[in-house]
């Protein structure tokens, strides 16, 4: 739970969902999460609690020796993800300190767009990268897991709360109509981007696709039931993003602001927003801001983790040693997406958000699922049973499901994906690098 929920509900579901036409966006998100986060999650969960290993040596153990290359992506998307991630929990360093001095009161639009590259931002993605190190180095796991499990009843007590503050806004009618009442004509006309989206963010919210879930199954004993643990990991994190959304666009909405004009600074705006405008709104900001850092903090320990476990297993590499030389590289590869910007949004985040979700998470999904329902699914089956108490065909439902279905689903998003990323490429991106 600590993994799933982080940066990807709070911040890349509400933007995700305000660029991608709203409800229709959140009804295939939650589709998405069912009909395959569920079965990806417990891919990962039963070839991690099987074989005992890191994600790399689990492949290789579980599948043979090529299936080892596998894990190579993991590790490449590792590096991706918490190169930019990093930039963007920076940003949650930086909102701390601006609730403080109240910088971002009666300002939230441009306050955003002159904290989100620059300077401040590489000093802050520089603060939150060496937090990150620290604690992998350090392995002093337990000490934030403990602030995990005290927080997650104060972040879901926060963030009622700002729901029921969104209900009394002016302008809530017209963003619940927006955010929960479908318009199937968006879909008929945007689907090749809004489908790829919905998969992107299912894959990235879950923490699924590149053997984080691995890696925490190794841990589990036999009498884990790992169904129950999959449905308590993906219930409350979903009910996070979704009601992230259910106070985001009636505070936009009453701001007058469009729900895709911020783009990534969504959640931030509409906070910075909420919080000028609430009593002690300062403190609040300070204890939401502090708390959501903590929450992308255990989410970023995690990514940390797969690429800092595998170099110790396969080459015997030091722990503090490999911790501090792998955050530096993620920093390095996360400046650019600091540093540079386009109309003063910070656009590389999508250049590397997009690729990574969309594109590369739901590659790393593809292939574990061949691996596990075409490989080695009896070995799958029997290692789900285990600690469930009556499995019936549940196990056989699940490896049905992944065999033909999920698998051409997601080779479908793929598609759609690779499509998608071109179109920014040539598009939003070629206008950046002036081509
Ligand atoms: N799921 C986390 C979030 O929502 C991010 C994350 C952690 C992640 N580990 C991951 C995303 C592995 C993809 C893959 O913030």
């Amino acid at each position: 739970m600590g993994s799933a929920v982080g940066l990807g509900n709070v911040w890349r579901f509400p933007f995700q969902a305000g660029q991608e036409g709203g409800a229709v966006f959140v009804l295939l998100y939650l589709w998405f999460v069912l009909l395959i986060g569920v079965p990806a999650m417990l891919v990962e969960f039963t070839v991690g609690r099987l074989t005992g290993r890191s994600p790399v040596g689990a492949l290789a153990e579980f599948g043979g020796g090529a299936w080892r290359y596998l894990g190579g992506l993991f590790i490449l998307i590792g590096f991706l993800i918490l190169s930019y991630y990093s930039v963007v929990a920076g940003w949650v360093l930086r909102y701390v300190v601006g609730s403080v001095t109240g910088g971002y009161a009666g300002r939230s639009e441009s306050y955003f767009l002159d904290i989100a590259t620059g300077f401040d931002a590489l000093v802050f993605h520089a603060i939150f990268m060496a937090l990150t190190v620290a604690i992998v180095a350090l392995g002093v796991r337990r000490g934030i897991e403990l602030a995990v499990t005290v927080m997650v009843p104060a972040v879901a007590f926060v963030v009622l709360a700002l729901v029921v503050y969104a209900w009394t806004l002016p302008d809530a009618g017209a963003a619940y109509e927006y955010y929960l009442s479908p318009d199937f004509s968006l879909l008929a006309s945007d689907w090749r981007s809004i489908v790829p989206a919905a998969a992107g963010q299912a894959f990235f919210s879950l923490s699924v696709g590149m053997g984080v879930m691995i890696t925490f199954a190794s841990y589990l004993d036999e009498e884990r039931n790992l169904l129950v643990d999959t449905g308590i990991i993906v219930a409350i994190d979903t009910a996070v993003a979704f009601l992230t959304g259910l106070f985001v666009f009636p505070i936009l909405f009453t701001a007058g602001v469009g729900p895709a004009d911020p783009g990534p600074g969504a959640i931030f705006v509409a906070l910075a927003g909420a919080f000028a405008d609430i009593p002690a709104g300062s403190v609040v900001g300070v204890v939401f801001f502090g708390m959501f850092a903590i929450a992308a903090l255990s989410s970023a320990i995690s990514i940390m983790e797969v690429v800092v476990s595998f170099a110790i297993d396969e080459f015997g590499a030091v722990r503090r040693r490999t911790a501090a030389v792998t955050g530096v590289a993620m920093f390095l590869l996360g400046t650019p997406v600091a540093l540079l910007s386009s109309q003063r949004q910070p656009i590389l985040v999508t250049l590397y958000d997009a690729l990574a979700a969309q594109i590369l998470l739901v590659s790393g999904g593809i292939v574990l699922m061949i691996l596990v329902a075409w490989i080695g699914a009896d070995r799958a089956m029997a290692e789900l049973r285990r600690g469930m108490h009556s499995p019936g065909v549940l196990p056989q439902v699940w490896i049905w499901l992944v065999r033909i279905p999920v698998i051409v689903v997601l080779l479908v998003t793929l598609a759609l994906a690779v499509g998608d990323y071109w179109s920014f490429l040539s598009g939003d991106f070629a206008d950046f690098l002036g081509l």
